[in-house]
């Protein structure tokens, strides 16, 4: 039976339309989903939204809408923009849909019954016109850090989980499985930011904020946010509503997610589990974030103004491979790294335009003038010809190995490092010139039918996190997507290849950075 394999983003607040900055992580599980299947796991994968709460209940207000008018919208455009980018989820879980609210109440007395949440007060600082409670630390000057108005000491009764009991468990975990949170660094963080200065309780319920689940045998309260969010992972596989997939699909193989909250899928989460008597997710991976200008694409902020950052725009543009390409190559998983227009664009015109588009379409103009687009059987072993072999075979192992540690990034470079090498073949063998000599027939069909090899083998790898235009050339070379073989010589002898139209077109980068600005301001 095939392996499974339970992957989730984070549930995203849809306060604003996506970013993206949500656009990494989701197609990064998109990427990591498309390359598990084809190695033959059965994969779920699970993204959503997180829809309660007083912010948005303040946005569809200010909007002159009532919540679920208002979250509508916001979540028909996130579905449209995930079918834009190809995004290949199993289920879109929103917070308010029926079958969660059941999950959360649930658990919610669950966590009661077994005595981990008691009644008691929240003292806080809070801003009457935003209603929030904040702590002293999030303060701007004293003022509320939302909207800089002065905050008042207020008391509000809540329920409480009693976090503070976990503190050993949580340490224990780390220790007996040092797969369970990564990269590393991240582990260090959570014991020493927060495990080892003392876990407080955890306030999981409010009378002030409206917008919420109820808390169901206290309806005056509902429920806060973390109860609430995470466990949409349980949901979104059944748990309460179908037994049998649930069995199936949990524990989570992983739950991808930015640093910002890894304390609460590291800390908060693991203990409410372990409270509920089950299993824990097998891995939960923080990457870093994506920077623009040095700054997060942070809800509350934006940053279009600086960078045409929008993913609808720059999909239909450019292709939605190639937003994918440079979410998933340019910023080494798990640390933070900068965004940029120009960049994207270089990008473009360097490795998909010029090292994979120019690569095929050479490799398939010259099938045609040399070899009528007929795949070629000859075989003439050398040198030049192993060591593109050895080459490919590495470097296809070496992608699978990167993603075994979830690396979209490493993989991709691995993938390109296959293309180099065909790129060098031609410099190397120069068929051109074999060509010009009727006595180097078979040595010219050989450089052919190498080349074609390695592009299939690269194509094949490649098609997880660019799948347009890897179906593109797939279909040209009559091949699946599948994993089973990075050997030469799988493809058909004799099968007529149809021309390559252009994949990447490429392009004049400062027309293109002009035209963005334009673009950008009448936004
Ligand atoms: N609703 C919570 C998560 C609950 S999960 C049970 C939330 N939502 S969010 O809308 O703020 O989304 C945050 C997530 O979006 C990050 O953890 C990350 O996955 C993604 N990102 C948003 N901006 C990002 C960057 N600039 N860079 C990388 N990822 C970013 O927190």
């Amino acid at each position: 039976m095939a392996e499974k394999f339970y992957i989730t983003t984070p549930i995203y607040y849809p306060s604003n339309k996506l970013t993206l900055g949500n656009c990494y992580t989701t197609v990064i599980c998109d990427a990591i989903t498309r390359y598990n299947k084809m190695l033959g796991s059965d994969v779920f994968y699970l993204t959503g939204t997180d829809e309660h709460g007083q912010k948005i209940a303040g946005k569809a207000k200010d909007a002159g809408k009532t919540e679920m008018e208002y979250l509508n919208e916001i979540i028909a455009d996130a579905k449209d923009l995930w079918k834009l980018l190809n995004i290949n989820y199993d289920r879109f879980i929103r917070t308010t849909d029926e079958d969660h609210v059941k999950v959360a109440q649930h658990v919610f007395t669950e966590l009661y019954n077994k005595g981990y949440i008691y009644k008691s007060g929240y003292k806080g600082k809070y801003c009457v016109p935003c209603e929030s409670f904040w702590t002293e630390s999030q303060l701007i000057d004293g003022k509320c850090p939302d909207c800089g108005r002065p905050v008042i000491d207020q008391e509000e009764e809540t329920y409480f989980f009693k976090l503070s009991q976990f503190s050993d468990k949580l340490l224990k975990l780390y220790q007996d499985n040092p797969e369970f949170l990564q990269p590393q660094s991240r582990v260090n963080e959570m014991v020493n930011n927060f495990i080892k200065p003392g876990l407080s309780d955890l306030c999981v319920s409010r009378t002030s904020v409206k917008w919420g689940i109820p808390v169901p045998f206290d309806t005056n309260h509902t429920i806060y946010v973390w109860i609430d969010a995470l466990t949409n992972y349980l949901t979104g596989i059944g748990y309460l509503s179908d037994d049998k997939s649930f069995k199936k699909w949990w524990p989570a193989d992983v739950h991808i997610i930015g640093k910002e909250i890894v304390r609460f899928h590291a800390i908060i989460w693991p203990a409410m589990l372990m409270a509920l008597d089950l299993p824990l997710p097998k891995k939960v991976f923080g990457h870093g974030w994506l920077l623009f200008g040095g700054d997060k694409l942070s809800k509350s902020k934006n940053v279009d103004s600086v960078e045409c950052v929008d993913p609808r725009l720059l999909a239909p543009r450019y292709s939605a491979d190639a937003v994918r390409y440079i979410l998933l190559r340019e910023i080494p998983f798990g640390s933070d790294g900068n965004y940029s227009t120009e960049t994207f664009l270089t990008r473009i015109n360097s490795d998909l335009a010029n090292n994979y588009g120019n690569l095929v379409s050479r490799t398939l103009s010259m099938l045609k003038k040399y070899n009528a687009s007929v795949v070629p059987t000859a075989r003439v072993e050398n040198e030049t010809s192993k060591d593109l072999q050895t080459i490919v075979k590495l470097e296809a192992e070496n992608a699978k190995r990167h993603m075994q540690n979830l690396d979209c990034s490493k993989a991709l470079a691995s993938i390109f490092a296959i293309f180099d090498k065909a790129n060098k073949y031609i410099e190397v063998t120069e068929p051109y010139r074999l060509a010009k000599d009727e006595s180097k027939k078979a040595e010219l069909d050989s450089v052919l039918r190498n080349l074609l090899e390695a592009i299939r083998i690269g194509t094949i790898h490649l098609s997880a996190f660019l799948p347009d235009v890897s179906t593109k050339v797939l279909d040209i070379l009559g091949v699946e997507a599948k994993l089973t073989d990075d050997n030469f010589y799988a493809l058909k002898d004799g099968k007529v290849l149809e021309p390559c139209p252009i994949l990447f077109p490429r392009l004049d980068i400062p027309k293109e950075l002009e035209e963005l600005a334009k673009l950008n301001k009448q936004d």
